[in-house]
């Protein structure tokens, strides 16, 4: 069987619609999308279609839609933005949560360093944040909440529409990151009611660095990347022409088959817990939500009876010669692999943080690889759980 691919969460392989819409805009329509003569007019033409394609899937403006290179770049342009706009005027609080991605949690760190207070709420055991708690957070020094829709490790969905309803109450703006949520359930922004959210094509079958950031008409920012007068002054830099294009046709394709998808995820995620029950009852976890994230990201924790647990990057790269590739959402930093913040956070045991994996399908996902994950887990279980006890 070729290489089972499992890491869907980190990212997904190009569509081939997608990529056959991107492709004239590589030779053929390679212009400039601000030139005046007719290879500019063209593409021109293709980047404002795909931006009101963008905003109909949403229920935005197209005036609200900001092209950027991803999510990591929405998110700083979201959190810096607005903190920029409001901060003059004594509002120099940040709420934010520390099971966010780090393209959210650095941005807010790196302000705290230029005078931000930055309020981490706790989430549950699920990885959820309430609307009461960033209710009773809030102050009147308050510049942003920022809270992600669907948690990139663990699969929790946050209550964004009841967040959005407090945010809008107390007047400050609130921006989510719905890398892992846009294309995979709804997300319309009206009915949530929110006013910055972030997407990234990579992660809904499109390609690598492009992404928007969604600006709801009347929000206090400043444009965080400053050049040229690209994006109504909003996001300077040279259109990236064939990743619009191909962001809106993975959205497109995404928001078509949503249902479907979902059921698919819906049935390999039930048929590989039927099979870790069947071959290793007692001897895992589901870390974060069991029954009420979405269903394409899998958090696994394994119990091994020992202190420290398995040694999850010797899992990760003995499931890797077995041809699995998973994750397990740890960072590289100097060198050394630190566990992941995500599961720090809402994990207990140590040990379980510790001999975690990330699984999270993508459409292209099938029945008979859940199968040969489960046979290839067993066998490197085995093997890893002999060296630990
Ligand atoms: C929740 C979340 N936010 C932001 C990002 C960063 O997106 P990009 O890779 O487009 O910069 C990711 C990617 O891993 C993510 O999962």
């Amino acid at each position: 069987m070729d290489p089972v691919y499992f890491d869907n969460a980190a990212t997904t392989p190009v569509d081939p619609d997608v990529l056959e819409t991107m492709l004239p805009y590589f030779t053929e329509d390679f212009g400039n999308a601000d030139a005046a003569h007719q290879f500019g007019r063209n593409c021109k033409v293709a980047v404002e279609d795909a931006r009101e394609n963008i905003a109909r899937l949403l229920n935005a403006e197209p005036s609200e839609i900001i092209f950027t290179s991803g999510g990591t770049e929405s998110d700083n342009a979201a959190i810096k933005g607005v903190y920029s706009a409001l901060s003059p005027a004594g509002k120099n609080e940040i709420i934010t949560s520390p099971i966010e991605h780090h393209a959210v949690m650095h941005p807010a760190e790196s302000l705290k360093r230029q005078g931000a207070k930055v309020i981490y709420l706790k989430p549950n055991s699920d990885g959820i944040i309430t609307a009461d708690q960033v209710k009773e957070a809030i102050t009147d020094k308050t510049a942003i909440v920022s809270l992600m829709h669907v948690n990139n490790e663990i699969g929790s969905i946050n209550p964004v529409k009841e967040i959005a309803t407090v945010c809008r109450e107390a007047g400050v703006p609130f921006h989510s990151d719905t890398v892992q949520s846009v294309g995979k359930i709804p997300v319309d922004v009206k009915e949530l009611g929110l006013n910055m959210l972030s997407i990234s094509a990579h992660k809904i079958y499109g390609p690598k660095g492009i992404g928007v950031l969604y600006v709801k008409n009347g929000t206090p920012w400043i444009p965080w990347l400053q050049g040229g007068s690209q994006e109504r002054r909003r996001r300077g830099g040279t259109s990236n022409i064939p990743g619009i294009v191909g962001l809106a046709k993975a959205m497109e394709l995404c928001w078509e088959n949503m249902e479907a998808h979902t059921q698919k995820f819906i049935a390999l995620r039930k048929k590989i817990i039927n099979g870790l029950e069947n071959r290793f009852k007692g001897k895992f976890t589901i870390n974060g939500p069991k029954e009420s994230g979405v269903p394409h990201i899998l958090n696994i924790g394994f119990k091994t009876g020992s202190s420290r647990g398995l040694d999850g990057e010797m899992l990760l790269l003995n499931l890797d010669i077995e041809g699995i590739c998973v994750s397990n959402g740890s960072a590289c930093t100097s060198g050394a692999t630190e566990p992941s913040h995500v599961l720090q956070e809402v994990v207990e045991d140590d040990a379980i943080t510790n001999s975690s994996i990330r699984i999270s399908f993508g459409k292209q996902n099938s029945e008979e690889e859940i199968d040969f994950f489960l046979d290839k887990l067993e066998g490197v279980l085995d093997r890893m759980m002999k060296v630990a006890s």
